[in-house]
């Protein structure tokens, strides 16, 4: 069933009610188990690793895999792109550059279309299907625009996406019309497409995708699962996620409640979530509630700023939920630079790794984290990149020319770890001279 997550209100809804938010007070929803689950965690550990030799299009995919937590009937038509089932690397020169024995990055980028959105938007898009949609449709900062256009276009159905005119990159807006969506461009930025899509979605017959649908936070929940198999079982001492709209962290503490209320794993990590210092509502909601004894008001920022833009959002609609899991689990939420970000980007391409910017928030906080000892240096520590290298080249050819300028006031920002390009004479002895100096 699907819950009102306020404990007050706490309404009840079928599965099947076409909702994004409590139809009696407005609040977020949450998924629940309505029955018991008749099977124990040695189990479901066996029956999800037999699924692995299993040539079922379900069981290709890491997030169908785990369906028994999936709020679905067996028979229900799946849409799939063989998402999920994505690498956990050793990051050596990030553990060195944060100063830890070792980090894990977990590379949600390697997704079918590049982020971590498709892990929800299958179960999402599966779910508008179910209801009998035709049109789909969301506000985006480009990857959600782009995985919800392809799975759309698995499904057969309509896709209309919402992005803010000028500030998303090329590589995000060409998957989507590559895939057939039809892409609006709206004045203002992701707050005023998001603000905007949800009137439209209480008035009219579209389907909302964006991660305030509870089935998104179900599918991005599976990563947890996933996570923690490779890890044995176990849960990290501590996961680090970036924070824009906070779904994905809101997705990761329910998906390791889940895990620890069914005995797949003995404890949970500490989820911390890293924002952009010019888009940081939910650490200064944090930090004033901190300051405060836990009396403060969540207030949005108004203008946003960072090159960071996947997560250039001042009003983030799971903030309830991103905060439950980050108190649960005794996380921490911080804010880094422009330049933390744009260092930590270049690291986690130096081990051969690379993500965009968004993702990089994670190990520039990760850095912070150790530093002012929150996170020990011998501890476990799996941070989770959300897109792929690729989806804004612009701003990595930027930092390595050393072009790249803050958004506010275009204060130039260091290249600490600039590789630029050479230009050479078509001639051995000239490239021999370049070659020579290589470190
Ligand atoms: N990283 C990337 C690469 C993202 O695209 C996003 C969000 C985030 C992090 C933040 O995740 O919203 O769950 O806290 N992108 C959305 C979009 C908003 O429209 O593509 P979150």
């Amino acid at each position: 069933m699907q819950r009102c997550i306020n404990i007050e209100c706490g309404s009840e809804f079928d599965l099947d009610e076409r909702l994004y938010v409590c139809a009696r007070c407005g609040d977020l929803l949450d998924i629940e188990r309505t029955g018991v689950l008749d099977r124990d965690a040695e189990s479901l550990r066996a029956l999800w690793r037999e699924r692995l030799q299993s040539r079922d299009a379900r069981d290709r995919s890491g997030v169908w895999r785990f369906r028994e937590f999936l709020p679905f009937a067996d028979d229900v038509a799946v849409i799939s792109l063989a998402e999920g089932n994505t690498p956990l690397y050793d990051a050596t020169r990030c553990a060195d550059y944060c100063d830890l024995a070792s980090l894990k990055l977990k590379h949600q980028g390697n997704n079918p279309t590049g982020s971590f959105k498709d892990t929800g938007m299958t179960v999402a898009v599966t779910q508008a299907r179910k209801l009998g949609m035709r049109l789909v449709a969301c506000a985006s900062t480009g990857n959600t625009a782009a995985s919800l256009a392809a799975y759309a276009a698995r499904a057969r159905m309509l896709c209309a996406i919402l992005v803010p005119d000028g500030q998303v990159s090329e590589a995000k807006l060409a998957q989507a019309l590559d895939y057939g969506a039809k892409v609006l461009e709206i004045e203002g930025n992701f707050d005023s497409c998001m603000r905007v899509i949800q009137e439209l979605a209480e008035q009219s017959s579209l389907y909302l995708v964006n991660s305030i649908n509870p089935f998104r936070i179900e599918g991005q929940k599976t990563v947890a699962f996933e996570l923690a198999e490779q890890l044995g079982w176990d849960a990290p001492d501590h996961l680090v996620v970036p924070g824009g709209n906070l779904g994905n962290s809101s997705a990761f503490g329910k998906g390791f409640r889940e895990l620890l209320g069914h005995g797949l794993t003995r404890k949970q990590p500490r989820i911390s979530v890293i924002q952009a210092e010019g888009a940081a509502p939910f650490a200064r909601f944090a930090a004033d509630l901190r300051a405060a004894d836990n009396e403060a008001e969540f207030v949005a920022e108004q203008q946003p700023q960072t090159l960071a833009s996947a997560i250039k959002i001042g009003a983030p609609v799971s903030w309830k939920k991103a905060w439950r899991a980050v108190r649960e689990s005794g996380g921490r939420v911080i804010t880094v630079s422009e330049q933390e970000i744009a260092d930590a980007k270049a690291m986690i391409g130096r081990d051969g790794i690379g993500c965009e910017p968004a993702s990089a928030t994670t190990v520039a906080g990760i850095r912070k984290l150790v530093g002012d000892g929150f996170i020990g240096k011998d501890e476990s520590v799996v941070a989770v990149l959300t897109g792929h290298l690729l989806k804004d080249t612009d701003y990595v050819i930027r930092y390595h020319s050393e072009t790249l300028t803050a958004p506010e006031h275009d204060a130039p920002l260091r290249s600490t770890f600039a590789n630029s390009i050479s230009r050479v004479a078509a001639r051995p002895c000239a490239i021999e001279s370049v070659l020579k100096n290589l470190s």
